[in-house]
């Protein structure tokens, strides 16, 4: 338990002697800063020189990322032991992006030839799309991927998708479909030929309900469209642990593409969850972005602590959350492609770390685990939260992520100078913040009267010492994101091991998924359970009123 190392009160001593000074006066004191409180890893910089932090903060992380056990911890999953120990399986996304050349035995098997054997059957497949050899059953070229999946099956393909669409194939255009909600259906099919559609069904299990719901609903549409003797297998291909049950769907072998249970649901676009992204970008840029994410594997395993991105981004997480008492980060991406990465990183760490017993299943009582993720990209969020950021009551770290350039820059336009400028603003601003007395200084100036002035002024003030890091790239590529992602799936194993939280399994999302069987089965018996809560009763009554227009 984090509370429990030895060191653990010591932060919340040096919190004090901290207390005495603020960000900005650090700077003031030590014009390398900076130099002191940046790393470079691989394309990106992390800056976190913002963070109340000095050299006495960094030695007190690395003391308590040893007394965790951070290092055997790491070194245990990527050996491949079942660290997973509630589901009883090993954890090993980093296996999905090593190099053909590397080997992982697990209980005597090696797994690395089975990762490019699923990854080599991409490739064909993805080849035939592009080349417009893959043809739906009237015999007309396939054009449109529409992948069906939700969680882990749906945030990593869509963000990547998003993100990386500068490097898209121009023949190929992909869709997503997640919600049972059948509007997100619709609309996707709306605008879609049948002749020209293919469905990636992804589910891990093959049983999650909204995605087999869409995915009959999607047989339905082509059965509708092309007759019920079309060739459903030129229309669909699944990804899938699940072999038989996709079989059972009717998807044919060689379209049916398989990982493993030691692949978490929210840690699988590296698999053959990412043929989505594979169907956009080629398998070479595919292949690209597991090479960046593997070369940050690398930099965690091997980077003493003091100079590991994650293990700094983990601990000043830690810091945030449990000495300065933050309850929330937010990801504010200043790169309208990495609109979604704030919805990824949601699942990535609220579904790992949003845990409140420890590894021994002690209820954890005595310090706060994961915060809530939220982003939104800038410059958009300064016009929505950033007040609260800026001047709320609450502390809310933030890491700002931003390309240096665009790939939508055209010569002469502003925008991305504008765009960089009030990214780094921002950070600033939070940092600094504004004193009462040069608010009062500027009223004057302005000549507005002393007692307005007097007035006006507390509204104006700027708390600052408010942390943020900042990570900072060239440019995005394939490379570049699989990097950003693996640093950030680190940072949330390094947490992890410090709240003492089992980070890959999902158990709180079990109850309600039951409870909503339970309600289903009342809509379809037209009963009322009575052993619902009044409340509950009251709502399926309701709904029950409007059956015969909605079943
Ligand atoms: O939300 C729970 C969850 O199990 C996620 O962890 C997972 O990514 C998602 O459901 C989808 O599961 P599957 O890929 O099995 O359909």
């Amino acid at each position: 338990m984090l509370s429990l190392l030895p060191s653990y009160p010591a932060l919340f001593a040096h919190k004090e002697v901290l207390s005495r000074q603020t960000v900005r006066s650090l700077f003031d004191e030590d014009s390398a800063r900076f130099d002191a409180f940046h790393r470079k890893v691989l394309g990106w910089t992390f800056d976190f020189s913002k963070h109340r932090v000095t050299r006495d903060t960094l030695a007190l992380f690395c003391v308590l990322g040893r007394e965790a056990g951070v290092e055997a911890a790491r070194d245990a999953m990527f050996r491949g032991e079942a660290i997973n120990v509630t589901e009883h399986r090993a954890v090993l996304h980093t296996a999905l992006r090593l190099p053909r050349s590397r080997s992982l035995l697990l209980h005597g098997t090696d797994v690395v030839p089975q990762v490019h054997a699923v990854l080599a059957q991409m490739e064909g497949f993805v080849e035939s799309l592009h080349a417009g050899a893959l043809k739906g059953s009237t015999g007309k070229s396939i054009t449109d991927i529409v992948n069906i999946g939700i969680g882990g099956s749906d945030l990593g393909p869509v963000m990547t998708v998003q993100a990386l669409f500068p490097f898209r194939h121009a023949n190929v255009r992909v869709h997503f479909v997640s919600n049972v909600d059948r509007t997100q259906l619709a609309l996707v099919l709306r605008e879609r030929n049948p002749e020209t559609t293919l469905f990636i069904i992804a589910s891990k299990t093959f049983t999650t309900q909204e995605t087999m719901t869409n995915a009959h609903s999607a047989k339905a549409w082509l059965a509708d469209a092309l007759g019920v003797e079309f060739e459903s297998a030129k229309h669909f291909a699944a990804v899938s642990t699940n072999l038989e049950a996709a079989a059972a769907f009717g998807v044919a072998a060689d379209r049916v593409f398989g990982f493993w249970d030691w692949v978490g649901g929210r840690y699988s676009i590296w698999s053959s969850i990412g043929l989505p992204l594979a169907c956009s970008i080629g398998m070479q840029h595919f292949r690209e972005f597991l090479a960046g994410a593997h070369a940050v594997d690398e930099h965690f395993v091997h980077t003493r602590l003091e100079d590991n991105v994650p293990f700094l981004m983990a601990m000043l997480g830690v810091w945030c959350v449990n000495v300065l008492g933050a309850q929330t980060h937010a990801v504010l991406p200043y790169d309208q492609y990495l609109a979604r990465f704030p919805a990824y990183l949601q699942q990535a760490d609220m579904e790992s770390n949003g845990k409140s017993v420890s590894r021994a299943g002690l209820p954890i009582a005595d310090y706060e685990t994961g915060p809530v993720i939220f982003g939104e990209p800038g410059t958009n969020g300064q016009h929505a939260f950033y007040q609260l950021i800026h001047q709320g009551t609450k502390l809310v770290p933030a890491d700002f992520i931003v390309p240096l350039r665009s790939h939508s820059h055209v010569p002469g336009s502003s925008h991305q100078a504008k765009l960089v400028a009030h990214c780094f603003a921002q950070s600033q601003a939070l940092m600094e913040g504004r004193t009462l007395a040069s608010v009062l200084t500027e009223l004057r100036a302005k000549g507005v009267s002393e007692a307005e002035a007097q007035k006006l002024a507390p509204h104006r003030v700027f708390s600052g010492n408010r942390p943020s890091s900042m990570f900072v790239t060239e440019v995005v590529t394939p490379e570049i994101l699989g990097q950003l992602i693996a640093l950030y799936e680190h940072k949330i194993f390094v947490q992890g091991i410090l709240w003492d939280t089992y980070s890959f399994d999902q158990w709180g999302v079990e109850l309600g998924k039951v409870l909503a069987g339970k309600i289903l089965s009342d809509f379809d018996k037209g009963t009322v359970e009575p052993s619902h809560d009044g409340s509950t009763q009251a709502l399926i009554r309701m709904f029950q009123t409007q059956q015969p227009a909605q079943r």
